[in-house]
């Protein structure tokens, strides 16, 4: 017999590699204040239903206050030699009353349904953090002022020049994106929000257990019924990191932005100084290193979806030691996630975008070119192709010059050649970005009143789920 909590049947002890090799203390540590919860509600629970001595719930649930006592203080420290937090606290009970009371704390239960209790409650905190970090970083980009309206982006597809955008659409895009980050993490919440304890091992138990009562005292929304889904099922958790990392990845768009529109070629934008380091050997240099980690630590959160799946698709019903491969990559990507919320949070309050280039670019790039397809619609009478075609052709006419845009002169000159002659003034106003901008009134454009009502809109949604 060895003097494991386990020990019972086995002669010899397990070597200190395998020790190594199997604990979860170090892990574990982040669950020690649901460990303690979920004990305490255990056995109120036990006592009530009279399962265990009235006087013995009552020495357990002292020794538990004082073990949270000193949690709090921080001064509770889990011994790796008992594996992992449930152990550990089991023997700290133990040892506070004896086996003779604090034997009665494990009756009716396993750690099967002890640690998806525990990561359930665990989460739950954490994918609060994640919206409550969510919804502040979409108040930094919603809270822009009036200029932001008609200051000048180009908008790409293809990497390509495409159509002018303002500031302020850009980002109430990001907000818009963001905020079904917070609906999915809410949803996930929902699913991670029962409670798994009083499954016992797989199969339940023959004692007369009130699973509701322990689930409500720990504020679970209600129970996970079946026992051997309760102890087998993984998917909160994978969903989790699913939502962990989508939202890593728009956070990552958003950054590859930054990245490119803040080197010398775009000029669109520059990071704070704040957000940014220098080189150890080229003075010039201003690198947005918070922006490219941004996006290279999407590949954590991604790279945890695909950990988590992989280890669970082969594991039958019921707990199986795969399944506490779980928390150490979950842990990483929670890490990674709501710090890089933060800290871009912190980043996009400081960005200084170049409007001026940003309207170069678009005279530049020929990006306004549709308005005038659109004229020739609207005020010549032309099918849309045949317009397309003609203001085509313009284009690529001036592009064979050297010219832009810009000269309405040699635009006119050609359109007439074209056989659709358009005054140079009306060139002028038609190709220029601000209204073009100006004009996108359609719902969800980018005109200054379609972005107001789509801000009106999201801070709507915002408060909504800042209630909830
Ligand atoms: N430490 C384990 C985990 O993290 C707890 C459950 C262990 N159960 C078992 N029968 N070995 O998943």
């Amino acid at each position: 017999m060895t003097d494991k909590l386990w020990g019972g049947r086995f002669d010899e002890d397990i070597t200190p590699d395998v020790l190594d090799y199997t604990l979860t203390t170090d892990v574990d540590v982040r669950l020690v204040f649901a460990d303690l919860w979920q004990d305490i509600a255990h056995v109120l629970m036990l006592g009530h239903r009279e399962i265990i001595p009235a006087e013995n719930a009552r020495a357990i649930l002292g020794a538990l206050l004082r073990l949270s006592e000193r949690h709090e203080r921080g001064e509770l420290r889990l011994r790796p030699e008992l594996e992992d937090v449930h152990f550990n606290i089991e023997q700290m009970v133990i040892e506070d009353l004896g086996r003779e009371v604090g034997g009665h704390m494990h009756t009716a239960r396993s750690r099967n349904d002890q640690v998806s209790t525990d990561a359930r409650m665990y989460l739950r905190r954490v994918q609060l953090d994640a919206v409550a970090a969510n919804l502040a970083l979409i108040d930094v980009l919603l809270s822009f002022p009036e200029e932001d309206l008609l200051a000048i982006l180009p908008g790409y597809t293809h990497s390509q020049a495409a159509q002018p955008v303002s500031v302020g659409f850009w980002k109430t895009a990001h907000a818009s994106m963001l905020l079904r980050d917070v609906r999915r993490l809410r949803d996930v919440f929902d699913r991670t929000d029962e409670s798994a304890l009083g499954a016992c091992a797989l199969a339940g138990t023959s004692f007369p257990l009130d699973r509701e009562l322990s689930a409500r005292l720990l504020g679970f929304r209600g129970v996970l019924s079946h026992a051997l889904d309760a102890t087998s099922a993984r998917d909160y958790l994978i969903e989790s990191a699913a939502a962990f990392a989508i939202g890593g990845n728009n956070l990552s768009r958003m950054a590859e932005e930054i990245v490119l529109w803040s080197g010398h070629e775009y000029s669109l934008v520059e990071v704070s100084d704040a957000y940014a380091t220098g080189s150890s050997i080229m003075p010039q240099k201003k690198n947005p290193v918070v922006a490219e980690l941004t996006r290279g630590r999407a590949g954590r959160t991604a790279g945890t979806l695909v950990q988590l799946l992989t280890m669970a698709k082969g594991v039958t019903l019921g707990y199986s030691c795969d399944l506490q491969d779980d928390k150490p990559y979950l842990w990483n990507a929670i890490d990674t996630y709501l710090s890089t919320l933060r800290i871009v949070a912190g980043q996009t309050r400081g960005l200084r975008f170049n409007s001026e280039r940003g309207e170069d670019l678009c005279w530049d790039n020929f990006s306004t070119a549709t308005e005038l397809a659109n004229y020739l619609v609207s005020d010549h009478g032309l099918p849309f192709r045949e317009a397309h075609h003609v203001t085509g052709s313009l284009v690529g006419a001036l592009l064979k010059r050297g010219a832009t845009l810009r000269d309405t002169a040699a635009g006119a000159e050609i359109l007439a050649g074209l056989g659709h002659p358009v005054e140079e003034q009306i060139l002028a106003r038609l190709f220029a970005p601000r209204a073009a901008v100006t004009s996108y009134t359609s719902p969800g454009g980018t005109s200054p009143q379609s972005v107001e009502a789509v801000r009106a809109e999201l801070r709507q949604a915002v408060q909504g789920h800042g209630e909830w």
